[in-house]
């Protein structure tokens, strides 16, 4: 059994600890939240667990054996580095840190002392990511030619971090997960209205072989889409994240030009074939991902969304605020 302390139950740390509470393999030991009303909520939803609003208490705990950073992320290091100092494992929100330093030096102390680092890339988990995982590893849209995805919506409007922190970590990490190579280089524009954070902004990421990802991510959308299209060379898909059943439809749809000896124009033949929404795994996917943090920790496993993946996102994210700055230059990664 796991004993875990949760530091942090605001919007996002309801959903860590009644995943935690209720898994064979954990135990809640202890929450944190220096908010009054926060631990009243959690009192209530959880009357057996212990609360505080010091969070030495979970961090130096000797009945704690892993800590849940859910925290906003300018806080992640401080909290993540004491944890591991104290030799407890980390689970850790999205975005890592604030910077690739703070995350390389984590990394570093975890590998030193053994331990495990988990980055809360929350989507690798679900049905959806999983299964376009195993048709591009299966080889069924051929080589990649693209990713293209639109995340925008009302709100919700950050304070601390712009709209690239807090909506792209999600596309980046299920780029990392799906995409063998990493991306080369970034562009990235945006723009502040509101509060003089980045509200909206366009990211375009250049991969090895041609491969080219876009991510369109919003807070001043009149509507919530959550769409992604994966172009490749032999079939195309379409991820809604929206629709209930169906979120996946496989298009058997494609270009294929020829130049056979002897003909000097080149043939273009459009394939329009028939689309199948394939079976997907209907699983809450932090109850996943947490059962898997357990996992690694008890079988001494390399979590795939670990430290190291969380810092390849980062370092995006800030390739991405960069050229943001410099109104769209090129960064290389
Ligand atoms: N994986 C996902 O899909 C997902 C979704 C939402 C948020 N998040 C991430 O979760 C993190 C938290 O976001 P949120 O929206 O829940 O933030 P929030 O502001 O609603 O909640 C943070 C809570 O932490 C508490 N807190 C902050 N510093 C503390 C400290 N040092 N000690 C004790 N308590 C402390 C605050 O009082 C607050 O209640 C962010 O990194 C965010 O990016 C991830």
């Amino acid at each position: 059994m796991i004993r875990v302390g949760v530091i942090g139950y605001g919007y996002w740390g309801p959903n860590i600890v009644r995943n935690f509470a209720s898994l064979e393999a954990t135990n809640v030991e202890a929450v944190c939240d220096k908010s009054a009303s926060a631990l009243g909520r959690l009192r209530r939803a959880h009357p057996g667990i212990s609360t505080t609003d010091d969070p030495q208490e979970i961090l130096q705990s000797p009945n704690i054996d892993a800590v849940a950073v859910i925290t906003r992320v300018w806080t992640h290091y401080e909290l993540a580095k004491k944890a591991l100092e104290n030799g407890k494992h980390v689970f850790v929100e999205k975005p890592f840190t604030s910077n690739s330093a703070q995350a390389s030096e984590l990394i570093e102390l975890a590998e030193r002392k053994n331990l495990k680092i988990m980055v809360d890339h929350t989507f690798l988990f679900t049905g959806a990511v999983r299964k376009i995982q195993e048709l591009m590893k299966k080889g069924v849209l051929g080589d990649l030619y693209y990713y293209d995805s639109v995340r925008v919506n009302l709100g919700l409007f950050q304070h601390d971090v712009n709209v690239i922190w807090d909506l792209a970590p999600h596309d980046l990490s299920i780029m990392d997960f799906i995409i063998d190579q990493r991306a080369e280089a970034v562009v990235a524009t945006g723009q502040c209205h509101l509060n003089g954070h980045e509200d909206i902004a366009y990211i375009t990421l250049y991969f090895p072989q041609n491969v080219i990802a876009h991510i369109n991510v919003n807070w001043l959308s009149p509507v919530k889409v959550r769409t992604t299209l994966i172009g490749g060379q032999k079939k195309m898909l379409v991820w809604n994240d929206l629709e209930a059943d169906e979120k996946i439809k496989v298009y058997d749809k494609g270009v294929d030009i020829t130049s056979p000896d002897g003909v000097r124009q080149l043939l273009v033949n459009y394939r329009s074939g028939d689309m199948w929404s394939p079976q997907i795994e209907q699983v809450e996917a932090l109850r996943f991902e947490l059962n898997y943090f357990a996992e690694c920790i008890n079988k001494n496993e390399r979590p795939v969304n670990d430290g190291c993946a969380g810092l390849r996102v980062v370092e995006m994210l800030e390739a991405a605020e960069k050229s943001i700055k410099k109104r769209g230059e090129i960064v290389r990664l």
